[in-house]
């Protein structure tokens, strides 16, 4: 049964300051007494002092969890399991709900099916989540990619925000340097989601911006091991930061990042206040996921954002 807690906290030390002055100056009260009930007997005897009748508020839900937005998608797989492996409660929210993968730690998730832009299917989850990490996006026509990269992420900033949430992690995406008419949709989405957590969370929002992730891809019954393209191009390419500067090739030469390095990174920056806000790179998500022990982590903001 939910705590409940006297709202109105002020009316008894009102009281009794009244019932004081009262009683020096000798208007039918027997004695100066801090006992409810005397203080009530003072109140009943005494015109125009009424008790009002305290309200009853909800005790706030305690924020002791992570909701992972597309906690069925590649990436959203991987964050789970490593918020779990922390030892943090998972909820989960997509469209299709639970995932069809067979590991046991899929047992272990609250998976919710929803839509971000269907708010109020999922909405209620806020108030106990301490942190919300998005992983949704896709792709389509530019039109569907503005929508789902965007604007979904934008209604799901929104709502944690009116929620009072602590921490928001947005997965966006580095800008390959592609022409411009390629993938516009998906990166104005990207772009429009970002600007929305910089505005909302401004102290507490970390966007980061992978290129190519690899990993285990589950795509239907299929396992795909795009790791076996993406580590050797990643140990290579992770020495050449400069040359990612030069004009026109350099932004292809961003190195692919392993999902776990991504989930590892993700799951950080939603639970440890010290990750400041705003961007992370690719090398950025090594560095945060490399220095994330394999311990299990405290919510530290547990005590606070309640
Ligand atoms: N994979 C990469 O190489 C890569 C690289 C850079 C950036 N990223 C970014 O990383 C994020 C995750 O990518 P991913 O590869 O994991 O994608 P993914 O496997 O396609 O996962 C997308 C997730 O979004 C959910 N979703 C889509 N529309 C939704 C809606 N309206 N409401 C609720 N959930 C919705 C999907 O679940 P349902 O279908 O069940 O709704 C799914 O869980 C994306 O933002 C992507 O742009 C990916």
């Amino acid at each position: 049964m939910a705590a409940r807690y006297l709202k109105n906290q002020r009316m008894p030390a009102i009281l009794m300051w009244q019932s004081m002055m009262i009683s020096s100056e000798n208007a039918g009260t027997r004695a100066i007494s801090t006992s409810s009930a005397r203080l009530l007997e003072t109140v009943n005897s005494t015109p125009n002092l009424k008790m009002e009748e305290a309200e009853t508020v909800e005790k706030p839900k305690e924020r002791t969890r992570i909701l992972v937005l597309g906690g069925n998608g590649f990436v959203g797989t991987h964050v789970c399991k490593e918020a779990l492996e922390r030892g943090l409660p998972v909820v989960s929210v997509s469209r299709s709900g639970r995932p069809r993968l067979t590991e046991s730690w899929v047992n272990d998730v609250t998976w919710l099916r929803g839509s971000l832009f269907e708010s109020e299917q999922w909405k209620d989850q806020l108030s106990e989540v301490t942190a919300v990490v998005s992983c949704v996006g896709g792709f389509g026509s530019n039109a569907q990619m503005r929508r789902i990269n965007g604007d979904a992420n934008i209604a799901a900033i929104n709502a944690a925000a009116e929620k009072g949430v602590n921490r928001f992690v947005y997965i966006s995406a580095a800008d390959m340097g592609l022409p411009a008419f390629v993938l516009r949709g998906y990166y104005e989405g990207k772009q429009a989601a970002e600007d929305a957590l910089r505005s909302k969370f401004p102290y507490s929002g970390v966007i980061l911006r992978p290129g190519f992730i690899h990993g285990n891809r589950t795509v239907g019954s299929m396992t795909i091991p795009l790791s076996a393209v993406g580590t050797p191009l990643e140990v290579v390419m992770r020495h050449l930061k400069p040359a990612t500067q030069l004009p026109l090739i350099g932004s292809l030469l961003i190195p692919p990042v392993k999902v776990t390095a991504v989930a590892k990174a993700a799951v950080r920056a939603a639970v440890d206040n010290a990750v400041p806000p705003g961007e992370l790179d690719v090398w950025g998500i090594m560095r945060l996921g490399d220095r994330f022990t394999s311990t299990k982590f405290e919510l530290r903001c547990k005590s606070t954002c309640s």
